[in-house]
């Protein structure tokens, strides 16, 4: 198994066959400088600090009648919970989607031809993404250890939603393209300005603790973005057409993966503050509309969805179809799209 292990590719095939992508120009020249690993304290969590854990408009939940009537001890015990989930998330995002895909990179078994520097440069982003994963990880037991409130029993734990999405997204690929969807995910996930790495920095009601370590995270998060819209433009290229129309209808569900709320993790949290069955199913859904959620994944994906136009994964039929769907793309694509669909037919 670990020799196996050792020639194992994110993408099947001789990378050197593979066109190769284009020039890349390296955004670590100054990391010593400004990695948060290097130049950061260890963020520590004080008793004493606001008790407003999260804010309150990124989990509408908590903003819900029948939740609010529970209390504002009751409302801001919830906050705090998804504060807990924020942080569980980013450190199993980064140990189980981020750091392995940043690994092969490193190690050339990306599948792509891809320049040494960017190679190497994917070696300082394991060692970002592994302080990330460590410092959420420590922030949380803090958090807890001050506040005496713990997080989900452990019982109650289950593996967060992104990662049985992808099993979906990995099951509905041909098998001789299984694996690309942890790339797409890492680069979904790292070009996507998350709303809460932007909005939780700046927010005056929060811990000035919460704050500092999200935002030393999202200053590493604008390089790893710029990295990853460079593997995007070196994947989609790489990829023939067969493999890009295996791939592309799928990309949106990739999008949806990462951004669309943990519904069960939420009904958890909800169900430990007393709601019945009945009082989670219509939180849940007048909290989430479907047409909310899928204007907020689409806003959020807008950046990501232009790099792929520009990189023309929405060149093929069955793939603009999907984004469309999905609800992904803006007035701004359809002109385009209709042009794609004619050449399509
Ligand atoms: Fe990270
Ligand atoms: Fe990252």
């Amino acid at each position: 198994m670990y020799v196996q292990r050792f020639g194992e590719q994110l993408i099947r095939g001789a990378a050197t066959e593979r066109p190769r992508g284009p020039e890349y120009v390296s955004r670590f020249e100054r990391w010593d400088d400004l990695a948060s690993v290097r130049r950061r304290p260890r963020r520590r969590f004080a008793a004493g600090e606001p008790d407003l854990y999260f804010p309150p408009e990124l989990y509408p939940v908590a903003l819900h009648p029948l939740v609010a009537a529970r209390g504002s001890a009751a409302v801001k015990g919830l906050l705090l919970q998804r504060l807990y989930d924020y942080l569980e998330f980013t450190t199993e995002l980064e140990s189980l989607a981020v750091i392995p895909v940043a690994t092969k990179i490193s190690r050339g078994r990306s599948g792509l031809d891809l320049p040494g520097r960017m190679r190497s440069d994917a070696y300082k982003i394991v060692t970002d993404e592994a302080w990330h994963a460590q410092f959420s990880h420590e922030f949380a037991g803090e958090i807890e250890a001050e506040t005496r409130v713990p997080w989900l029993r452990a019982r109650d734990r289950t593996p967060p939603a992104f990662l049985s999405r992808l099993d979906e997204v990995r099951g509905r690929l041909p098998h001789r393209m299984r694996g690309v969807e942890g790339l797409l995910f890492a680069i979904v996930s790292e070009t996507l300005i998350s709303g809460m790495l932007s909005q939780i920095p700046r927010d005056g009601r929060l811990p000035q603790s919460v704050r500092n370590v999200i935002r030393d995270h999202a200053e590493d998060e604008g390089r790893h973005h710029v990295y990853f819209r460079s593997v995007l433009g070196h994947l989609w290229p790489a990829l023939t057409r067969a493999e890009r129309q295996a791939v592309g209808p799928l990309v949106p569900a990739v999008v949806y993966a990462f951004l669309e709320p943990d519904y069960a993790q939420t009904a958890r949290h909800l169900g430990e503050l007393g709601l019945t069955g009945e009082q989670i199913d219509q939180v849940v859904t007048e909290s989430w509309p479907a047409h909310q959620v899928r204007g907020d994944v689409a806003a959020a994906a807008s950046q990501l969805t232009r790099y792929l136009t520009e990189a023309d994964a929405l060149a093929d039929a069955r793939t603009l179809a999907a984004f469309e769907e999905a609800g992904l793309l803006g007035p701004g694509h359809q002109e385009r799209g209709g042009a794609a669909k004619e050449f399509a037919g």
